[in-house]
């Protein structure tokens, strides 16, 4: 087969997809023609009996990203993600993996390029019950032809990635519903895939379990960074997992975006429905919400300086940085007045006057900050990983950005 380049494409993105088209039935090109292509999901059904699954759909996905892809039952979802491996072959469009145009490939080159590229995790875990748990979470290695050490040792170790060590030798059946998932899960990463694809893998697990295994895949691909198209029908999952979510309806893409944007901005009254029962305080974050600090104290210019700030905007309290915007702490009037009392009138504002604050980064969530922000009597400030100050948040905002947007009664 042709080499697999590394390009990911004039835009970067490491999934393109252009113009898809699926359509189940006889002669399903027609479909597509003029007469019919702009037609309902229920009336091309009518007229020519086939079904329509998914309508030009144009969509990127980066390469580390975890993208959710969410809708009604029947709108499309797994033939999009199959349609990604090519379990089921587009109708018309193409889609491009890693620069190479997979729509265009032969037979052998497709399993090829599915072996080295893709994982694969099912809602119904897909084991074979006659394998043990280290046979399953090292087949795809044996199906690549690996010697029996090789693929144990790579198996052993997904099995512990995954908190099954210890059950190598038991059959999937003594198994409870969550372990099979992580067995299938094992089997996925076991091949390292580049692309993880999840579709509805935890839809089987009682709730419990299911959030256990969400903050496990949270936390497993932190370290892996690897590129997962997951589908779910569950928006606090999405919006606990996905980088960016699309919504699907009746075949076609309604919206994209990430699950602030979704949450906050619905396209329609069909994403809107969807995303009703969502929390703001679990999707926006410090850095969506907050604003420039109203005094801030500049420490090179000196403490005769601050305190006149202080005084002309009637604060006794304000946040210092160095030249550098890094934040150095809180100054206080009074600590400002004692210094200059005792005569030492320092060109700079001493460290050793400041107090020290907690503070927050940009990408924490509302609901992180409610603990913190209750405990602190000033805004709290957001810095970047450098200890630059970034702006502030105060309880007002995280009050006033949480407050449902309808439903205020002006009555
Ligand atoms: N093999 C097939 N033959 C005919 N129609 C199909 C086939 N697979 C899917 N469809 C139809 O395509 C549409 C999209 O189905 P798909 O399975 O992609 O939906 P979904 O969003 O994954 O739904 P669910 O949430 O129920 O899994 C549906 O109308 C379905 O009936
Ligand atoms: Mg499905």
């Amino acid at each position: 087969m042709s080499d697999i380049s590394n390009n990911n494409g004039p835009s970067g993105a490491q999934i393109i997809i252009k113009d898809l088209w699926k359509v189940f039935g006889r002669d399903p090109k027609r479909v597509l023609r003029k007469e019919l292509r702009e037609k309902s999901k229920d009336e091309i059904q009518k007229k020519t009996g086939c079904i329509l699954a998914m309508r030009n759909i144009n969509l990127e996905i980066q390469k580390g990203q975890f993208y959710i892809l969410m809708g009604l039952s029947g709108s499309g979802k797994s033939t999009l993600i199959r349609n990604l491996i090519r379990l089921v072959n587009p109708t018309s469009g193409n889609i491009t993996i890693n620069g190479e145009n997979i729509t265009k490939m032969n037979h052998d080159q497709l399993l090829q390029f599915r072996r080295k590229t893709f994982g694969m995790v099912f809602q119904h875990y897909g084991l074979l019950p006659h394998l043990t748990v280290l046979d399953n979470a090292a087949y795809g290695l044996k199906v690549r032809g690996l010697p029996k050490g090789e693929r144990y040792a790579k198996a052993m170790e997904t099995l512990e990635t995954v908190g099954l060590k210890g059950w190598e030798d038991y059959y999937p059946v003594s198994l409870s519903g969550g372990m099979q998932q992580r067995v299938g899960l094992a089997r996925a990463l076991t091949n390292e895939p580049e692309i993880l694809l999840m579709d509805e893998p935890f839809s089987g697990l009682d709730p419990l379990i299911r959030r256990q295994m969400q903050d496990e895949l949270v936390e497993l691909q932190d370290k892996l960074q690897k590129t997962i198209v997951f589908v779910t029908h569950d928006l606090h999952e999405a919006l606990k997992l996905g980088d960016r979510i699309a919504i699907m309806r009746n075949g076609e893409l309604v919206q994209e975006g990430t699950p602030e944007e979704i949450v906050t901005k619905p396209a329609d009254a069909y994403v809107e429905e969807f995303v009703r029962d969502a929390s703001p305080a679990k999707v926006l974050t410090a850095g969506s919400i907050m604003e420039p600090p109203k005094v801030l104290l500049y420490a090179w210019e000196g403490p005769k300086t601050a305190l006149t700030l202080l005084r002309s905007n009637k604060r006794n309290a304000a946040f210092v940085v160095d030249k550098n915007h890094i934040l150095l702490g809180v100054a206080y009037d009074k600590a400002l007045e004692k210094l200059l009392e005792e005569q030492k009138k320092p060109d700079k504002i001493p460290q050793a006057i400041l107090k020290k604050i907690t503070t927050t980064t940009e990408d924490t969530i509302l609901e992180d900050l409610f603990p913190i922000i209750k405990a602190a009597p000033y805004p709290l400030p957001v810095v970047d990983e450098k200890g630059k100050l970034m702006g502030v948040v105060t309880t007002d905002q995280i009050f006033e950005s949480i407050s449902p947007l309808e439903g205020v009664n002006h009555d």
